[in-house]
This record gives C-alpha cells, sequence and structure tokens, in this order.
C-alpha cells in the first residue's frame, strides 16, 4: 500500500491535514509565521482569534495560570473588532498555504449574523462559532447551555454567509447531544468538541482568587477524557447527518489525535500544548499519518469512528 491519504473534506473545507490549531492559542498566525521551522503547510487549517462585532480589551490580569496538566484561561475575547480583522489584517495573511478558519462570537444573537457577514467578504475557508460567551440581552447565560438559543445563532449567522459553518460546542452542560441535535436542525456544516471547562484556581497565601475575572475555562492534557467522551456523543447525534466533528481537548501527540479520530472526529484541533511547543501541529499530523500506515488505513475517512467495544 502506498502512502496514505491524509487530506480531509471537512465540512465543505478542503485541508492537506486533519490538524488545526485552534482558537485563541495561535492569535492570528502572525507570530507562528515569524518562527524559524513553522510551515504553515504543514497544518490543515488555523482557526482565527476569537472576534466579536466591536473590538474588546478583555479580563483585568492575570488571565492565565498553569494548573495540574493544564491551563485556566480568562482572556475574555480580546481582539481588534471583525471589521479590523477583515480589513487590515486578513489581507496580510490571507494567502498563507493553509486554511484560515474564522472564530466569532456576539453579546446577543443579531450581533453573531453581523460579524458572520462581515467575514463572509473576506478570503477566510469557514466560520467557527464560540457559543460559550454570555448572552448579554438574555440574562447572561452562554449561548451554548440553551439549545434553542443555539439554534437561533446558528440560523442568524447561516443568514449571513455562504461560508460552512462550524459550531464549537461548550463542555458546560448536562447532556451536549441536546445542543448538538439543535444546532445540526438549524444548518451547521461541522461541529467542534469540546471548548474549555470551566474552573477557578485559589491563591491560599493572599486569600484571592488567582485569575483577574475569578473564574476561567480550563484546557490542556487535563481535559482529553472529559473531551473523548463529549466527541463520542456528539458522534452518535452527528454521523447520521454526515455532520463532521473537529475533535479537540488537551491534543498533544499522534496518539492523542488518533483517540479523537476513533472516537469520532474528522479533524483533530491542537491548542494549549503549543504553548510548550508551537511546532506540535505538523509533529501531532506526522504522528497520524504514521499511524494510518501501521495499521492499514489509506485514508482519515477510514478510521473515523471506528471505535469498537472492548472484547473480554
Ligand atoms: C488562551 C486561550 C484562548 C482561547 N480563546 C478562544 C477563543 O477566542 N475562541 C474559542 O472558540 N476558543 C478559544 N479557546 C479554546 C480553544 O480553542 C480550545 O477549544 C480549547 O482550549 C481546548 O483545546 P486544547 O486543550 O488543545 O487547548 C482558547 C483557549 C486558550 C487556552
Amino acid at each position: 500500500m502506498g502512502k496514505p491519504d491524509l487530506k480531509v473534506d471537512f465540512a465543505g473545507i478542503q485541508l492537506a491535514n486533519p490538524v488545526v490549531l485552534l482558537s485563541g492559542c495561535v492569535g492570528f498566525g502572525e507570530d507562528l509565521a515569524r518562527l524559524e521551522g513553522f510551515d504553515f503547510g504543514d497544518v490543515g487549517a488555523i482557526c482565527l482569534k476569537g472576534t466579536t462585532l466591536t473590538a474588546r480589551q478583555g479580563n483585568p490580569p492575570p488571565r492565565v495560570v498553569e494548573t495540574a496538566s493544564g491551563m485556566l484561561n480568562a482572556i475574555g475575547l480580546q481582539n481588534p473588532g471583525a471589521r479590523h480583522v477583515v480589513d487590515e489584517i486578513l489581507p496580510r495573511i490571507g494567502n498563507w498555504p493553509t486554511k484560515l478558519i474564522a472564530n466569532i462570537a456576539g453579546s446577543n444573537v443579531e450581533e453573531y449574523g453581523e460579524v458572520a457577514r462581515i467575514f463572509d467578504n473576506s478570503p477566510v475557508a469557514g466560520i467557527e462559532i464560540n457559543i460559550s460567551c454570555p448572552n448579554v440581552k438574555e440574562g447572561g447565560a452562554a449561548f451554548g447551555s440553551d439549545p434553542l438559543v443555539a439554534a437561533r445563532v446558528v440560523d442568524a449567522v447561516r443568514k449571513g454567509t455562504s461560508k460552512p459553518i462550524i459550531t464549537k460546542l461548550s463542555p458546560n452542560v448536562t447532556d451536549i447531544r441536546t445542543v448538538a441535535k439543535a444546532v445540526i436542525d438549524s444548518g451547521t456544516d461541522g461541529l467542534s468538541a469540546i471548548n474549555t471547562l470551566m474552573g477557578m484556581a485559589v491563591d491560599i497565601v493572599s486569600g484571592e482568587a488567582v485569575l483577574g475575572n475569578f473564574q476561567g475555562g480550563l484546557s490542556g492534557a487535563a481535559i482529553k477524557p472529559v473531551a473523548l467522551l463529549q466527541v463520542w456523543r456528539v458522534y452518535e447525534v452527528a454521523q447520521p447527518h454526515g455532520i463532521p466533528i473537529m475533535g479537540q481537548g488537551g491534543i498533544e501527540t499522534g496518539s492523542d489525535a488518533v483517540e479523537f479520530i476513533l472516537a469520532g472526529s474528522s479533524a483533530v484541533g491542537v491548542g494549549t500544548s503549543l504553548f510548550k511547543n508551537p511546532l506540535n501541529g505538523g509533529d501531532v499530523a506526522v504522528g497520524v499519518g504514521e499511524y494510518l500506515a501501521e495499521s492499514g488505513h489509506d485514508s482519515v475517512a477510514s478510521l473515523v469512528g471506528t471505535l469498537k467495544a472492548r472484547s473480554r
């Protein structure tokens, strides 16, 4: 058998390999571009930093803290606003030899639609919707924790763009499948699972909360088992509709990525591990290729969702 094919068609976005660098972990990629040894062709796509309609300063510091096998972040969606990203940043980065995916957020449903409209006329290959932010208009609960509101967000984004839409699911819910079903019915083309888990850190010397925002999102190796289960659950409702999943949460190696593919991911996201090694995305892709070759698979697609029950 020849070399396995790492190409993936993810919701209509043609990826050279299944590895995606995750939103918030590489900014708009410009630091990576300056990094010796980094090659955009080594990863399938880059999800850009979460972008809102107008510029945001983010939360008060400290905004990140290391935890056991992971990190907590409360950046608070600091970004220069959608118009600036499309007019000033994308012209500089739009020709890189990888796919760019916008990551959008809003403080009400209409804002999501407006941000999508701004990105519709830009070189991004798709739009990822972050529904983990608080819905200011309707009481402050995250859009992603209410299936009906999540569906309305997808609907508003669908009306604003003809580009592929990927809805990023929050694990901070009772049953992630309910939200997944609602956004599939509302027309999402793909799903990302999972966003960070809410957490907190305490400083017993000062008696203060470590993060300026008290709470933050937990990511990194610590969340991998949670993320795997959530991907496996989401696959159950997404697979019958042919909706692909970008699995993520603590992926550090090619083996980690293969676990997510077996559980139902068509693409795999690498985020927090980039803070240790910014070149890690390429290494994960190489690891997936080696696994495919060794296990006799000729494509990523042939491995997706093939997880078996333990034999006795
Ligand atoms: C510092 C930081 C900033 C993040 N910013 C965003 C963001 O703007 N939008 C978003 O959807 N997810 C954001 N995330 C979540 C990641 O994209 C990813 O879904 C999550 O961290 C799980 O993957 P990981 O364990 O590989 O990091 C952020 C994560 C970190 C660590």
